[in-house]
Order: structure tokens, then sequence, then C-alpha cells
């Protein structure tokens, strides 16, 4: 344990009883390592505080381990007053790549998580591009990155720039987005989970760790969740469980009902922990029509990585052995708490209701389709009223459907998801029956 030796200085400027905190470290750490914590605990005491509480800190991983870098790495910088001048070098950003170090299997599996994938594929789709700078931000010289800036990477994450200075510029940083691209060439976002610099297990073993970004109209997971039977009783007990089990260990009995990681990446039983979200799902439930998820581990960080391909990935990525292998993963977990019949039934029944949504997208994107041969569609496609009922049909109310039925949450399968389908199908008929007959476009 770290000797913590407190001195108090007066703090003039605020009062006459504020102190300033003196952080002594004696302990196996080099003098440029002490040296870090004992200036940080004064100029940054959040960060040395937090630090302090982690694993890391009780088994003598620093500052050093992570932020100080040779001086030829990308993001190398002086930034930092205290090694100004000095031998040291130190970067502000610390990507996976300095992670896997030391945790080598979780990044990998994060790589070929459909995660991975977050940045890369929304840079690499014209479209989201258009929608982002053209539409929402009017293409002002000045203000076109705003939207991406302040909403797509705060999830996605951003091909972080650096500037003159080394420091990342303000449109791709500050930002917790699950794919970052890092300028050392790494991919992917640890601290979206696991928060700095706490980097602990039991804050992601929690749903909140995930609610900041599946929330909302287009993929409301924690509010299906909250709907959910699970999410009842995680509600009304779920701050008395136990979290901080060692990895791989945290099992039923340590909780009543499954958290968004139980399901998705938690050891249970004989499953070990996986970083890769996407290997226990069959289907795709996002894209336009749902396929099996039968394409592998995700290809966006191996393309990136051997030929600098900026894609998007493999939407059918999932288990290695296909979607067979991803369901019996998955309906392991429940049969720790229900029997065979429970699970049986209900994923019987929820996989019909991803049919009966490709039932829909297939009509829906049929009359698209004619319509666009004959040139019935708008070039602006956010103007043209079929095409804005198409997109929510798939991307609003058809995940909230999927998502709401196989994972429990009745009202967002039901109200917010099929009965807006029927809906918007009856309205698309009109018009795709109007500008068929009248050959125009209303
Ligand atoms: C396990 C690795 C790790 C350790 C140990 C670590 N950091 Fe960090 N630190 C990070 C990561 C990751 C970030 C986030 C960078 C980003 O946003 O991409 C970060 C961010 C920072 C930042 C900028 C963050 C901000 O928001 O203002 C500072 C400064 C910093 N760390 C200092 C420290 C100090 C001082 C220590 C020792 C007490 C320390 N770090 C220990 C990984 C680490
Ligand atoms: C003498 C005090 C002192 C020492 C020693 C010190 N730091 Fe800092 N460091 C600071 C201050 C002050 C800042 C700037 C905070 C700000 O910009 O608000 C800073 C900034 C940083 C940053 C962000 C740099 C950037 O790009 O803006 C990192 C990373 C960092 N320190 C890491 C370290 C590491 C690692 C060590 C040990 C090798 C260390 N510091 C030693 C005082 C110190
Ligand atoms: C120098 C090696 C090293 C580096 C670099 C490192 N870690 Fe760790 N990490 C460890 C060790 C050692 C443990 C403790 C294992 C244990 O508890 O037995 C640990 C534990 C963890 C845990 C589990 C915490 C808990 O609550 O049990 C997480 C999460 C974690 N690290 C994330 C990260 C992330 C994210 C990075 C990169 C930003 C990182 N680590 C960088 C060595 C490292
Ligand atoms: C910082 C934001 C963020 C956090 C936190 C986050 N995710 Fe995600 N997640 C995303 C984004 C963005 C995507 C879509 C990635 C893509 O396809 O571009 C995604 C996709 C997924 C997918 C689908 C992957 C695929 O192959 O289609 C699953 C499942 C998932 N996340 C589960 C989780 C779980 C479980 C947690 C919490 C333990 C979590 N996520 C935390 C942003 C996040
Ligand atoms: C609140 C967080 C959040 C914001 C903001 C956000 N997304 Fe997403 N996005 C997600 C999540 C989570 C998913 C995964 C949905 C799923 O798996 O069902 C996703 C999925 C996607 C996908 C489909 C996945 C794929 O691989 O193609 C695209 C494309 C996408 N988002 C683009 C964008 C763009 C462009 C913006 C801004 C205009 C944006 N997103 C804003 C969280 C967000
Ligand atoms: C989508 C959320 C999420 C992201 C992103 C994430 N983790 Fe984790 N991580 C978890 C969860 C949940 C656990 C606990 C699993 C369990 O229940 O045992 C965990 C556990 C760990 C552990 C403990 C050992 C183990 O594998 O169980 C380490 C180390 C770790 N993570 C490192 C990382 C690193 C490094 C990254 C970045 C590549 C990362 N994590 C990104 C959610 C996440
Ligand atoms: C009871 C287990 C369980 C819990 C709890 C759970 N999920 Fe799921 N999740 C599933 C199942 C089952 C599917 C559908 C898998 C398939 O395709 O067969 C799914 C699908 C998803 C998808 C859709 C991926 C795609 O293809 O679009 C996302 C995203 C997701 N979950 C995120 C979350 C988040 C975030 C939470 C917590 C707020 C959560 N899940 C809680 C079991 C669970
Ligand atoms: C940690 C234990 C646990 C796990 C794992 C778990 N559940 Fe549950 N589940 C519960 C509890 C407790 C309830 C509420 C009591 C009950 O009705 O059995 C519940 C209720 C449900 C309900 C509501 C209907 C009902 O019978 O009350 C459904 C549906 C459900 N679970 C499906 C699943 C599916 C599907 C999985 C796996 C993807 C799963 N559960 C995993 C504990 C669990």
């Amino acid at each position: 344990m770290f000797a913590f030796v407190a001195t108090s200085a007066m703090a003039a400027s605020i009062g006459s009883v504020n102190s300033i905190k003196t952080l002594k470290v004696e302990r196996g750490l080099t003098e440029e390592g002490k040296s870090c914590i004992e200036c940080h605990a004064k100029e940054t005491p959040g960060h040395v505080n937090d630090w302090k509480e982690s694993r890391h800190g009780h088994v003598g991983v620093s500052c050093v381990d992570c932020h100080k870098v040779e001086k030829d790495n990308p993001m190398a910088t002086q930034n930092c007053p205290g090694v100004k001048g000095t031998q040291t070098f130190v970067s502000m950003l610390v990507s996976p790549n300095t992670c896997s170090r030391c945790h080598p299997n979780e990044v990998q599996e994060f790589h070929e998580s459909g995660h991975a994938r977050g940045a890369l594929q929304v840079r690499a789709k014209a479209g989201m591009q258009e929608l982002m700078q053209h539409y929402e931000g009017r293409d002002h010289p000045e203000f076109k990155h705003t939207p991406e800036a302040t909403g797509c990477m705060q999830c996605h994450g951003a091909i972080i720039e650096l500037a003159a200075d080394g420091r990342p510029t303000a449109e791709t940083w500050p930002n917790y987005g699950i794919g970052n691209v890092y300028p050392d060439g790494g991919v992917g976002n640890c601290k979206s989970c696991h928060s700095v610099h706490k980097f602990s297990i039991e804050e992601a073993r929690k749903p909140s760790a995930c609610a900041s970004c599946h929330m909302g109209p287009d993929h409301p997971d924690i509010e299906i969740y909250n709907n959910s039977m699970h999410g009842h009783i995680f509600n009304a007990e779920g701050h008395t469980w136990k979290y901080d089990s060692a990895p791989d260990a945290w099992e039923p009995g340590d909780y009543r009902a499954p958290t968004c990681a139980t399901c998705h990446m938690s050891g249970v039983g004989e499953l070990t922990t996986t970083h890769n979200v996407s290997r226990r799902l069959k289907w795709n439930l996002w894209a336009p029509f749902s396929n099996l998820r039968d394409g592998g581990y995700d290809t966006a960080y191996s393309d990136f990585k051997n030929s600098g391909k900026i894609g998007i990935g493999n939407p059918t990525a999932g288990h290695p052995k296909g979607h067979e292998a991803a369901r019996l993963e998955m309906e392991h977990v429940c049969k720790q708490c229900h029997i065979s019949t429970h699970t049986k039934n209900f994923f019987e029944v929820g996989d019909k209701f991803v049919g009966l949504y490709n039932t829909y997208a297939k009509d829906a994107k049929a009359m698209i389709d004619e319509l666009k041969d004959k040139g019935l569609l708008k070039d602006d496609e956010w103007a043209d009223e079929a095409q804005v009922i198409w997109y929510h049909l798939w991307h609003h109310q058809g995940r909230r459907m999927r998502q709401g039925a196989l994972m429990a949450g009745p009202d967002y399968a039901h109200w917010h998801g099929v009965f807006e389908l029927q809906q918007d199908i009856r309205k698309l008929e009109i018009i795709y029956n109007n500008r068929i007959k009248t050959g125009k476009i209303e």
C-alpha cells in the first residue's frame, strides 16, 4: 500500500480553512513514477484519486506505465510541464495499443467485435458524411463539423487528429466514443465502459455502462431493459448485489437478474468472458433487413491495420462458428436461471417476430425500389416523404420492434415497434399508389 502523507498549505485566495494535500508515495515505484503522482495529486487531484481507487493503483501500474511513450511515438509530447526539457515524453492519449501490452486478449476480442468499427464505418459511409456535414451542418465553413463532434462521435468515436502542438483537435477530442482511431494506429476505446482512471469491472457490469450510448429512438436498449422483468428486478434491488467478483467469476447469486454485461459479455457458467459483444448474437437487428450473423469476426479493424483501409466492416459479424453457436451461448446464459422450455419458447416466438419484421422491410423496400426505378424519388432523401417513412420504418421503429422482442421489452416490441410499422407501411402505400398512378412526385 502507499503511504499517504498529507501536509497543508493555506489557500489564501479561497479562504482560511482550505488546504492543498500533498501526496507522498513510498513504494516500489521509480523516482520518475513517484514524481508524476506527487505533482498530479496537487495539479489534477481527480486523476490521482480515481487511479488510487483502482486495481491499477493497488498492483502498482501507474501514470508512467500508460502515459510515458518513446520520443518517436506519433502522440509523444512534452506538454506536461513536469517533463518539459527532460528525456521523458508523455502522451495524453492512451490507445488500446497500450492496454494490449498487459491485456492482449481483451483488446483482441474487442477488435473482433462490431464495436471496433464504430468510427471507421461512419467515416466510410458517404451518406452519413453528407447527413452530418451537408444537411445538418449546412456545409457551413466554420460550423459544419459540430453535429458530428457533439453527437455521433461521442458514441461512435472519431478518427483523432493532432494539431501542430501535438494536442488533439477540438473537432475530434474529448470524446468517449467506442471506436476511436488513435494516431498510433490503436482502435477502440476502453474508457467507454471502464471510465478513466478507475478502470473498474464493477462499473462495466452495471447497465449504466452501456446506457449512455444504447438509448434513444433508434436503439433504446436501456429503455427496453427497464421495461423488461430483468430491469424491473435490477431497479428494485440491484443496489444490493455483488459486482466485485473476480473477472470471469461473476455468477448468478451475486445478482438475481442479468444486466447487459451478463448476457452479452460476462463469463457465466461454462461460458468465458468476452469483449466481443457481437459473439452471442444470432441476428443483425439494426440493418434494414435482419440477416443471420454468419460472417465470422468483424473486419473493420483488421482491414485498417493491414492496409489502412477505412471501411464499413462486417454487418453480419458474430460468433466465429456462426449463428447457431451464438444462440447456444446466449441460451446458456438464460439457462442459469430459467428452465429450457422457458428459453426455447421465448426465442421461438422472438425469432418469428424478427421474421415478421422482415416481411415489412421486404414490402416497403420493394415499393421504394420501384419508385426509384421509375424516377419517382426525390434526390434529397430527407425532403422526400416516402424515403423518410422508409428510414423511420427500419432505423427507428423497426429496430425497436426487433430489439424489444428479443430483450423482453413488450412496450418497445409493440407500441413503439410493430404498431408504428403497420402505420408506416400504410402511409407508404398511399404515397406509392399515388406516384405510380400519376407518374409524379406529389
Ligand atoms: C491504465 C492506464 C492509465 C493509467 C495507469 C493512468 N492513465 Fe491517465 N489516462 C489513461 C487513458 C486511457 C486516458 C484517456 C485518454 C483519452 O481520452 O483518449 C487518460 C487520460 C489522462 C489525462 C487527460 C485526461 C483529461 O480528461 O483531462 C491526464 C492528465 C492523465 N491521464 C494523467 C494521469 C496521471 C497523473 C496518472 C497517474 C496518477 C494516470 N494518468 C494514470 C490511461 C491511464
Ligand atoms: C511538477 C509537476 C508535474 C510533474 C512532475 C508531472 N506533471 Fe504531468 N502535468 C502537470 C501539469 C500542471 C499539467 C497540465 C495540466 C493542464 O493542462 O491543465 C500536466 C499535464 C500532463 C499530461 C497532459 C499533457 C497534454 O498533452 O496536455 C500528461 C499525460 C501528464 N501530465 C502526465 C505526466 C506523467 C506521466 C508524469 C510523470 C512522468 C508527469 N505528468 C509529471 C504537472 C506535472
Ligand atoms: C503495465 C501493465 C498494464 C497496463 C499497461 C494496463 N493494465 Fe489494466 N491491469 C493490469 C494489472 C496487473 C491488473 C490487475 C489484475 C488483477 O487484479 O489481478 C489490471 C486490471 C485491469 C482491469 C480490471 C479492474 C478490476 O476492477 O478488477 C481493467 C478493467 C483494466 N486493467 C483495464 C485497463 C485498460 C483499459 C488499460 C489501458 C488504458 C490498461 N488496463 C492498461 C495491468 C495493466
Ligand atoms: C460509448 C458508446 C457505447 C458504449 C458505452 C457501449 N456501446 Fe455498444 N455500441 C456502440 C456503437 C456506436 C455501436 C455500433 C457500432 C457500429 O456498428 O458502428 C454499438 C454496437 C453494439 C452491439 C452490436 C454489435 C454488432 O455487431 O452489430 C452490441 C451487442 C453492443 N453494442 C452492446 C454493448 C454493451 C452490452 C455495452 C455495455 C457493456 C455497450 N455496448 C456499451 C456504442 C457503445
Ligand atoms: C447516443 C449514441 C449514438 C449517437 C449520438 C449516434 N449513434 Fe449511431 N449507433 C449507436 C449505437 C448504440 C448503434 C448500434 C445499434 C444496434 O446495434 O442496434 C449505432 C449504429 C449506427 C449505424 C449502423 C451500424 C453500422 O455498422 O453500420 C450507423 C451507420 C450509425 N450508427 C451512424 C451514426 C451517425 C452518422 C450518427 C450521427 C449523425 C450517429 N450514428 C449517432 C449510437 C449512437
Ligand atoms: C462494452 C463495454 C466494455 C468495453 C468497451 C471494455 N470493457 Fe473491459 N470489461 C467489461 C465488462 C462488463 C467486464 C467484466 C466481465 C465480467 O463480468 O467478468 C470487463 C472486464 C475487463 C477486464 C478484467 C478481465 C476480464 O477480461 O474479465 C479487463 C482487464 C478489461 N475489461 C480490459 C479492457 C480493455 C483493455 C478494454 C479496451 C480494449 C476494455 N476492457 C473495454 C466491459 C467493457
Ligand atoms: C437477458 C439477456 C439480455 C440482456 C439483459 C440484455 N440483452 Fe441485449 N440482446 C439479448 C438478446 C438475446 C439479443 C438478440 C440476439 C440475437 O440476435 O439473437 C440482444 C440484442 C441486443 C442488441 C442488438 C444488436 C443488433 O444486431 O442490432 C444490442 C445493441 C443489445 N442487445 C444491447 C444491450 C444493452 C445495451 C443492454 C442493457 C441495457 C442489453 N442488451 C441487455 C440479450 C440481452
Ligand atoms: C441471473 C438470472 C437470470 C438470467 C441469467 C436470465 N434471467 Fe430471465 N428472469 C430472471 C428472473 C428472476 C425473472 C423474474 C422471475 C421469473 O418470472 O422467473 C426473469 C424473467 C424473465 C422473463 C419474463 C417472463 C417471466 O417468466 O417472468 C423473460 C422473458 C426472461 N426472463 C427471459 C430471459 C432470457 C431470454 C434470458 C437469456 C437471454 C434470461 N431471461 C436470463 C432471471 C434471469
